[in-house]
């Protein structure tokens, strides 16, 4: 018999791993934030059924991917009205537990999706109901929860959009959802995690798409207002949004209508996105009938992903940029606010001696079907890390808060890589930049620069909300933590 790094047996580590899922070890940690929920009357039902299919991701002539998809359909697309009250079923149709998450939805905690602190994982063939208010307008979208590199890596992710009667009369809308794949020249996937990456800026995917296709040739007619949501919906690349040819304003962040900014007033000409941001455009298209097109500018080779066309149709002429109705969002009290620094760091002291397990170890797998844990701790927030390896106990929360109250949390990055920061269950308002690149605005995720500080606002929603990395890598490596509001 082998024995594991640490000197004890591997039999011994697995019997125990077991013996500890099955106890109180994985219980939900939460007490007190139950409450008599309302009544709950759904006006729409879905079932969200995970499972793989086959997609031809290298080209028509090249192998297809097995991919994972929602109802074997790649980045399948809800459309509902503000205001519904939206039943979703989630169905576990894969051979792994997981979770479903509707990322930047404003709900119950109960319905939040993340395993251990508000919910038992979904294993394979069982399901979950979430109950979600749906009352925020805007772009969002849903994933797992659980080994999110292996899942949302694949493809497991869905887009939500959230309709207001109110928004102006665009001439053509489309969706566009970027994502790189790490595809090995027989059309499977490649380990979604390097050592390497995972300690640094992340394991980035070679073959880039859009909607699936390396790039969209879309249509609108000329003179138009088109808006564009467009969603990064990678597990690790950070990209600078840019238009040429039209005129663009940035009109929502996160699915939050912001006061427009012309895209080529923003530092750069560019919005820089993380993963798990989303943004909307208006695009006026030339009236003269010539294109526009859409790029990645942060690589030296920029990746041009979507064209957009006149299609013969002229439209009647409008300055823009066309306004969404503001935000209509809980407004944190800045005079009562508490103050409450956090630090993005490498991670030191305890953590980074946790067993480091290679992720093709059984074992390793084990441990991240068990708790959607990642075998090593690279990184921490205020020098506290996420568990992993043989670490399975929830950590303390990074903050107690108080329902209904406001906080301004200044989040400095100490590393030498950007860290998209996102909060469940609430839309915070972005307030600074010590770096003086971001325009006041509501979001759900925000990039922090190496060397910055970001000061967000919100108040308080009751339930244990996770804060996290969404490079799927980091957050699984330890750059996750908790808020618990009561
Ligand atoms: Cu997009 Cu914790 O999630
Ligand atoms: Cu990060």
């Amino acid at each position: 018999m082998t024995t594991g790094g640490a000197g004890f047996s591997r039999r011994a580590f697995l019997g125990a791993g077991a013996a500890i899922g099955g106890l109180a070890v994985l219980a939900p940690t939460r007490t007190g934030v139950a409450r008599a929920a309302a009544p709950f009357e759904p006006t729409r039902e879905v079932a969200l059924t995970a499972g793989e299919m086959e997609l031809k991701l290298l080209g028509p002539d090249k192998p297809a991917t097995r991919i994972l998809a929602y109802d074997g359909t790649p980045f399948q697309t809800l459309r509902m009205p503000r205001g519904t009250r939206l039943k979703a079923t989630f169905v576990n149709g894969i051979d792994e537990g997981s979770t479903l998450h509707f990322h930047g939805i404003r709900m119950p905690n109960e319905y939040d999706g993340v395993p251990t602190l508000t919910q038992p994982l979904v294993q394979p063939g069982s399901r979950f109901v979430h109950l979600l208010p749906l009352d925020d307008p805007g772009t969002f979208f849903f994933h797992p929860h659980c080994d999110e590199t292996g899942q949302a890596g694949k493809g497991l992710a869905g887009v939500l959009i959230v309709e207001d009667p109110r928004d102006p009369d665009f001439d053509a809308e489309h969706v566009l959802c970027l994502k790189d794949w790490r595809l090995a020249e027989d059309g499977s996937f490649l380990a979604m995690s390097e050592p390497e990456g995972a300690a640094k800026a992340g394991t980035f995917g070679a073959t880039r798409t859009v909607n699936g296709t390396p790039s969209l040739d879309l249509t609108a007619p000329a003179a138009g207002h088109v808006r564009l949501r467009i969603l990064n919906l990678d597990s690790t690349r950070i990209m600078d949004i840019g238009a040429e040819g039209g005129e663009a304003w940035l009109i929502a962040v996160d699915g939050h209508a912001l006061k427009p900014v012309r895209l080529d007033d923003l530092p750069d000409g560019i919005w820089r996105m993380g993963p798990a941001q989303r943004i909307d455009l208006d695009i006026r298209m030339p009236s003269d009938g010539s294109p526009v097109t859409l790029g990645d500018y942060r690589a030296a080779d920029i990746y041009p992903f979507a064209t957009l066309r006149a299609d013969g149709r002229v439209a009647r002429p409008r300055k823009g940029p066309l306004a969404l109705p503001s935000a209509e969002l809980p407004k944190p009290d800045m005079k009562q606010a508490t103050r409450l620094p956090f630090t993005l760091q490498q991670a030191t002291g305890q953590a980074v001696k946790d067993i480091a397990l290679p992720a093709d170890d059984p074992l390793a797998k084990a441990l991240i079907d068990s708790l959607c844990v990642g075998s090593t701790t690279y990184w921490g927030i205020q020098s506290e890390s996420w568990p992993t390896g043989t670490n399975r106990n929830v950590p303390p929360p990074l903050a107690r808060m108080e329902e209904g109250a406001s906080y301004v949390v200044a989040i400095k990055n100490e590393t030498r890589f950007p860290h998209p920061v996102h909060l469940h269950g609430h839309a915070f308002e972005v307030l600074t930049s010590s770096l003086d690149r971001l325009p006041r605005h509501f979001a759900d995720t925000v990039l922090v620069q190496p060397g910055e500080v970001v000061e967000i606002a919100f108040v308080a929603a009751p339930g244990d909300w996770v804060f996290h990395c969404h490079i799927l890598e980091h957050m699984e490596t330890g750059m996750m933590g908790w808020f618990r509001i009561v």
